[in-house]
């Protein structure tokens, strides 16, 4: 399928300074909003273990996960253009599994392009995939899938010993030819720094209003949890809220006997009524006058009768 946004129009969008607004999809629904609220770069993140998948980190998250999930997008998407994230192991390997794990989600979901974590560590890979046709982005900062030797989920590059390797890790993934690289948890002087310093587009999360576009977790945005409400997000709505008052009412409406009401049902005419009620003249079990009937019926003894669907 041929959707609205290639990587060529991202490049364009950065140097005609128009901010990109990339926002995170999961499934169908997901993909159907932000398709259309007019999102042109859809992420389905690995994210996907935590907020959808309740893992309280991003490893667990597997290749099929990730192919699963991104089917649905795609099928959910008509413009944007679809970025799957490359899970925790399935490139870290070396670039042969990388290309081989990236291929496959490519031709499995449909999507557009792919996104890897790492700098320095993940340029040769990303030079070979973008080498064999995969559209790839790159992601610095703060990479979740390396949480476990980060130390935790903290701001990266606040001393110029980590910022220095930062900036050089942007223009290696740059020079290995990835459209875009994602900046996650930096200090804003430093992403408006890298975005200088590159000429792909940036898209920060976490790393202020100077790169070149922004990326949120739709469920972060959408407020669907209380308990996971991260400083660089902003609730646009409090849907969780909305979605339990609404679940509560439908039970309420269910226990005291309002829902369904006559417009909620379906009726059927009075003559296919009556015949049924022939065809089994007690509430019991005794189906033996349902043969006659329907011999009569076949007949021609009585008029056939539809069903009305509404
Ligand atoms: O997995 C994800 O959702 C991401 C974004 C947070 C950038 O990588």
């Amino acid at each position: 399928m041929t959707r609205h946004y290639s990587v060529l129009k991202f490049q364009r969008m950065r140097e005609r300074g128009e901010r990109i607004a990339m926002l995170t999809a999961y499934d169908y629904p997901t993909a159907r909003f932000a398709d259309a609220a007019g999102i042109p770069l859809i992420l389905v993140g690995d994210t996907l273990g935590m907020v959808v998948l309740g893992y309280d980190s991003t490893i667990p998250v597997t290749v099929e996960d990730m192919i699963h999930h991104g089917k649905a997008v795609v099928r959910g998407t008509e413009k944007a253009h679809v970025v799957v994230d490359m899970p925790f192991g399935s490139y870290q390997t070396g670039w042969q599994d990388a290309l081989r794990n990236a291929t496959r989600i490519m031709q499995e979901t449909g999507c557009d392009s792919v996104k890897l974590e790492g700098g320095r560590r993940s340029a040769e890979t990303v030079a070979r995939l973008v080498e064999a046709g995969i559209p790839v982005m790159g992601h610095i900062g703060l990479t979740p899938q390396s949480v476990n030797t980060i130390g935790g989920f903290r701001v990266q590059g606040k001393t110029p010993r980590e910022a220095v390797p930062l900036i050089e890790d942007a223009k290696l993934l740059e020079q290995a030819g990835a459209y875009s690289i994602v900046l996650e948890l930096v200090p804003t002087a430093l992403s408006h720094m890298i975005t200088q310093r590159v000429k792909v587009p940036t898209i920060g999360i976490g790393a202020g209003p100077f790169c070149s576009g922004q990326v949120q977790v739709q469920h972060d945005i959408l407020g669907l949890y209380d308990d996971l409400r991260p400083k660089h997000t902003r609730r646009f709505a409090k849907v969780g809220e909305i979605s339990r008052e609404a679940i509560r009412a439908y039970r309420d409406a269910v226990e005291a006997g309002e829902f369904p009401t006559a417009e909620e049902s379906f009726y059927m005419d009075e003559h296919a009524l009556e015949l049924i009620e022939r065809m089994t003249p007690s509430p019991a079990d005794d189906m033996s006058e349902a043969e006659r009937v329907l011999t009569e019926l076949h007949d021609g003894a009585a008029t056939p009768v539809g069903e009305h669907h509404n």
